[in-house]
């Protein structure tokens, strides 16, 4: 069922047809006629709007035009407009799938913010962004003066309040930071969780990341093998999806439950859960291959683990939310919130890397095109191969993908090769 469905409760007379549609109008703040209903959408304009409302984490309501032929030829009149789906948002109308379209690839998320990456000092931009929008932002600052980042200047107090003032109440910052370790820890790191707490943030977990391949020796001490991910808060998180991981021994088990100062152990029979909360630990490899196999982002000297940025953005965000980098480098966070269905901002002092980053999400995006996407027949692959879809149309997969040209290009390509054949 589609929750999101208006269905019409009285039989529609031809004398009622303006006062329904004015009363749903006026009682839903967005509202879409469209060819079908959300789950299925019986036109790829209806389809697409669908999917741009669900990537924004917008809730609409809809009501299906199909069902009705007055009401379907009544809103045309009513909005004087000639064609469905027709948005209307806060009674106001909007448009069909064309300036929906056009508004989402504008950059326009839910929080009224153009998303996109921006060459800028995030000092200066960040005064400009307005208060509270940002539901997560995950980055990395250059670490003390280990790296020449093209020689761009840090100001670590302007950055940390500017955060504080994006970040919505309920939002988290995760800051990935190391030390400088030759000539004794520099314990910046410290420092700067010392200073996001004074400013307001809560420290709600101070992580660590861990890696699994570590390259630089060193003589006269252990190997270092992690940097810090401090955990910001402001307020109590909105958000935690906590990620799961295998337990070593699952099934029923003898288990000791109560053992007294008579050291007798009881044992009961139990049962041990598949899964468990990951700790804080968090492991990955890095180099090409680890971090990331996009060549091309190796011409940042300091890129993180995609992996790593997605377990945060999985754990602390939500589709639809805003993920917000404010020295994105090249890219990482942008990328992965794109591909993990949340809206990016990502801002860096060097165009050069704001090149990099450009590339690589514009790569990212052909590459989740995967195959064509066609109604009713599922995916094809430029192999040949098909996977098969099982109910019918799926709005996300098209919305996502710029859907009628996609549709469009996937007939084209269907026919073509069965003409081949
Ligand atoms: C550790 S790197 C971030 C790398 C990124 N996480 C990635 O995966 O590619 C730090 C970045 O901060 C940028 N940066 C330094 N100062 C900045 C400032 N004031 N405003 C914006 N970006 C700045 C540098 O250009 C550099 O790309």
């Amino acid at each position: 069922m589609d929750k999101r469905e208006i269905l019409s409760e009285q039989p529609v007379t031809p004398e009622k047809v303006t006062a329904l549609i004015k009363n749903m109008i006026d009682s839903n703040e967005l509202m879409l006629f469209m060819k079908g209903n959300s789950i299925q959408p019986m036109c790829g304009f209806s389809a697409r709007v669908v999917a741009i409302f669900d990537e924004l984490g917008l809730d609409c309501k809809v009501f299906n035009v199909l069902a009705d032929p007055l009401i379907r030829e009544g809103i045309k009149k009513y909005s004087n407009w000639p064609t469905i789906p027709q948005v209307y948002y806060k009674q106001e109308f909007i448009g069909g799938c064309d300036i929906i379209t056009e508004m989402y690839q504008s950059g326009m998320t839910k929080n009224g913010i153009k998303s996109g990456l921006y060459v800028s000092d995030c000092v200066s931009f960040m005064a400009e962004m307005p208060a509270e929008c940002v539901d997560l932002a995950v980055t990395s600052p250059p670490y003390d003066d280990l790296r020449d980042y093209n020689g761009y200047s840090f100001d670590f107090a302007n950055i940390a309040q500017g955060l504080f003032k994006a970040i919505k109440k309920g939002g988290i910052v995760v800051w990935v930071v190391g030390d400088r370790i030759n000539g004794g820890r520099s314990l910046t790191s410290f420092r700067q969780g010392l200073y996001f707490q004074e400013i307001g943030f809560d420290i709600h977990d101070v992580m660590i990341y861990q890696k699994k391949n570590t390259p630089f020796m060193r003589s006269n001490a252990y190997t270092n093998c992690y940097e810090f991910m401090f955990v910001l808060s402001k307020g109590k998180p909105k958000t935690f999806n906590p990620l799961k991981e295998k337990t070593v021994r699952s099934g029923f088990e003898m288990v000791v439950h109560n053992k007294k100062a008579d050291g007798i152990n009881k044992k009961t029979l139990k049962e041990l859960k598949k899964e468990k909360t990951r700790t804080n630990i968090w492991s990955y490899a890095v180099g090409f291959g680890g971090t990331t196999s996009d060549k091309i982002a190796f011409a940042h000297p300091a890129v993180f683990p995609e992996k790593l940025v997605e377990d945060h953005i999985l754990s602390w965000s939500n589709p639809g939310d805003l993920v917000f980098d404010p020295m994105c480098g090249s890219g990482t966070t942008c990328k992965i919130a794109m591909l993990t269905q949340r809206q990016y901002l990502g801002v860096d002092i060097s165009e050069e890397y704001i090149n990099i980053a450009k590339q690589r999400l514009k790569n990212a995006e052909n590459e989740k095109m995967g195959g064509l996407f066609c109604a009713g027949k599922g995916r094809i692959y430029k192999d040949g191969t098909e996977e098969k879809i099982q109910t019918g149309f799926n709005p996300n997969s098209v919305g996502l993908l710029d859907g009628e040209n996609y549709l469009m290009n996937a007939y084209h390509y269907i026919s073509e090769r069965d003409t081949l054949k």
